[in-house]
């Protein structure tokens, strides 16, 4: 099976460095997923990558200052949105009703959804994997992808044992009546990939911080692909 690479710039490189990223990332002849900033998400889309937004607002139009609606997104070539990142549930205190319409709103438009779910340190996985997934699925029919992501291996350096992801991703698709595909993200990078990749009920990886850096990406390849 293919694994996917979906890669999440988060809000970094400036417009001075896109042009230079775009062209080495060609070079890599990868198949992709881009999570670009969303000021950015144009330049991705022209060079012809299957290209995502990092979050999405759940009306089709009107008076809501900073926000970018699903029917925009698919109107400017966009296939992907990635839902209910740790970040965006931290900082932005995005509530899991929230994350219901968002996904039901962007799934109306035809955008494939990347919901994101992860458990912190002290919480039991379980418990934290299904009321994520429940809230965030409650009444909508459309199929979504998962990313599993632990909130303390994002951006942490620190990876879950494979054993852990395999129970994990094991147990998110026995939640669902569909052969959902389930994504691992937190701190994936040159160094544990190898380790990573032996776990064969994974579909892919979201990276983050090593998304930025071909040559990080150039290492991941080579064992991925
Ligand atoms: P990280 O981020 O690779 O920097 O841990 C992953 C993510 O937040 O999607």
């Amino acid at each position: 099976m293919e694994k996917i690479i979906a890669l999440n710039h988060k809000m970094n490189l400036n417009y001075g460095d896109i042009k230079s990223y775009i062209n080495s990332l060609k070079k890599l002849d990868l198949d992709i997923i881009v999570f670009p900033t969303s000021l950015y998400a144009k330049m991705f889309i022209d060079n012809g990558f299957k290209t995502g937004l990092q979050n999405i607002y759940y009306h089709k139009r009107g008076a809501y200052t900073g926000e970018i609606s699903p029917k925009q997104a698919a109107s400017l070539g966009v296939n992907y949105v990635l839902i209910g990142h740790y970040e965006r549930r931290h900082y932005f205190h995005e509530t899991d009703e929230e994350i219901n319409n968002k996904i039901r709103c962007a799934l109306m438009e035809n955008l494939k959804v990347i919901l994101c779910v992860g458990e912190n340190v002290y919480e039991d996985y379980k418990i934290i994997l299904k009321k994520q997934i429940q809230r965030a699925l409650e009444n909508i029919d459309g199929e979504v992808m998962i990313a599993y992501e632990p909130r303390w291996a994002i951006g942490s350096k620190i990876i879950p044992s494979n054993e852990r992801i395999k129970e994990a991703v094991n147990y998110i698709k026995s939640l669902f009546n569909y052969d959902v595909k389930v994504l691992y993200g937190g701190s994936v990078s040159s160094e544990n990939i190898k380790t990573l990749n032996e776990v064969n009920v994974v579909s892919g990886y979201l990276i983050g911080g090593g998304s930025t850096n071909i040559n990080e990406l150039k290492k991941i390849k080579e064992v991925v692909c």
